[in-house]
């Protein structure tokens, strides 16, 4: 038996989880709506919300799950990647809290927990799955062994997918995260109507700057014969961008099926709760006799469960971490 209370804090989100045995007894988020008018995430503003929401947060998650922290047999954390203030709130509260509850301490890398989020629900992929793992600093394309056996074989030379529909979005005048938004427009507009440039890159890796680039030329071009170009245009635009963004995922994520014969793949991260990604990735699985697996829509952008669920395995690995392990912004796994 383990109870878990999980903390997920590496970007705007503050989320806490409880699961027991593996399973998910609560998973509160709480968005930080600071940012929306700077049109991106301010690292200072985040880590002070975060400090201001992490005890109701906590609180919430207890209540919920309807546990106390006696209950409570270790705490989980996110301790890279992200950014660093954000980061150093959750675990400066998970550490005090296993310090003074005499708890083990269990470290998870974000990316690990975004791949592991497809093991929430009954409906599991078998070992060893692929993971296309999309967020808005990362993709990558995973190859998952075992829970604790997880290996990057191809990752963005540059931008994330993320970050490629965010800044498509803030060039057509969409609000942050622009991601969403894409999403929205995109349902009622013709993918077709607009062609931008597709990466030529070896292997499994990706590359989203020259997509940036060819539609930024693309709609300063238009806006000089036509200044309501994009108005016009929105939902193709959209439409289009989506497409292509997803063409590039896709393309590559059908390569590493091919190249290592894994026939159960996931797909997980922010851009995953995209619909345009869900539909292509569920068509080629069928196309290709392999099976698909999505996390439900709240594991797919950032959230304490994945942390949970990703804790559980190292919980029952003894795979505990030292009250003096330390945040990290950066990525290494
Ligand atoms: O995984 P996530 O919540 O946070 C990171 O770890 O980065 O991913 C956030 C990213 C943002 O770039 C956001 O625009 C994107 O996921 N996103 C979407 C959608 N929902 C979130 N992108 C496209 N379509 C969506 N429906
Ligand atoms: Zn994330």
């Amino acid at each position: 038996m383990s109870t878990i209370l999980a903390i997920e804090s590496s970007c705007d989100d503050t989320s806490a989880s409880v699961c027991r045995d593996g399973k998910i007894l609560s998973n509160y988020i709480a968005n930080q709506t600071v940012h929306e008018k700077y049109g991106g995430v301010i690292p200072e503003l985040a880590s002070r919300a975060h400090m201001q929401n992490i005890v109701p947060v906590v609180d919430v998650a207890l209540r919920e799950a309807d546990v106390t922290l006696h209950d409570i047999d270790a705490i989980a954390f996110t301790e890279a990647p992200g950014l660093i203030g954000s980061l150093l709130v959750g675990s400066g509260f998970a550490k005090s809290l296993a310090l003074a509850l005499n708890k083990p301490l269990i470290a998870v890398h974000h990316m690990q927990a975004h791949v592991l989020a497809n093991l929430i629900s009954e409906q599991q992929p078998a070992f060893p799955f692929l993971c296309l793992t999309v967020s808005g600093g990362h993709t990558q394309i995973v190859i998952a062994n075992r829970a604790s056996d997880l290996k990057v074989i191809g990752e963005t030379l540059d931008d994330a997918a993320g970050e490629a529909f965010d800044k498509s979005a803030k060039m057509l005048g969409l609000p942050y995260p622009g991601g969403p938004m894409i999403d929205k427009y995109a349902q009622e507009g013709d993918p077709m109507k607009f062609k931008f440039a597709e990466p030529q890159i070896a292997g499994l890796d990706f590359s989203f700057s020259g997509l940036k680039t060819s539609i930024l030329y693309f709609l300063q071009k238009q806006m000089k014969e036509n200044e309501h170009f994009i108005q016009e245009n929105l939902v193709d635009l959209c439409a289009s961008v989506q497409y292509t963004i997803i063409n590039i995922l896709l393309k590559k994520y059908k390569k590493a099926a091919l190249q290592t014969g894994i026939k159960d793949l996931c797909i997980a991260g922010g851009v995953s709760a995209n619909s345009g990604l869900r539909k292509g990735f569920e068509e080629m699985c069928k196309q290709n006799g392999w099976r698909s697996f999505i996390p439900a829509f709240e594991y797919c952008t950032d959230n304490a469960a994945m942390i949970a669920i990703a804790a559980y395995y190292k919980y029952s690995e003894r795979d505990f971490s030292p009250l003096s392990v330390t945040a990290s912004a950066r990525a290494n796994w």
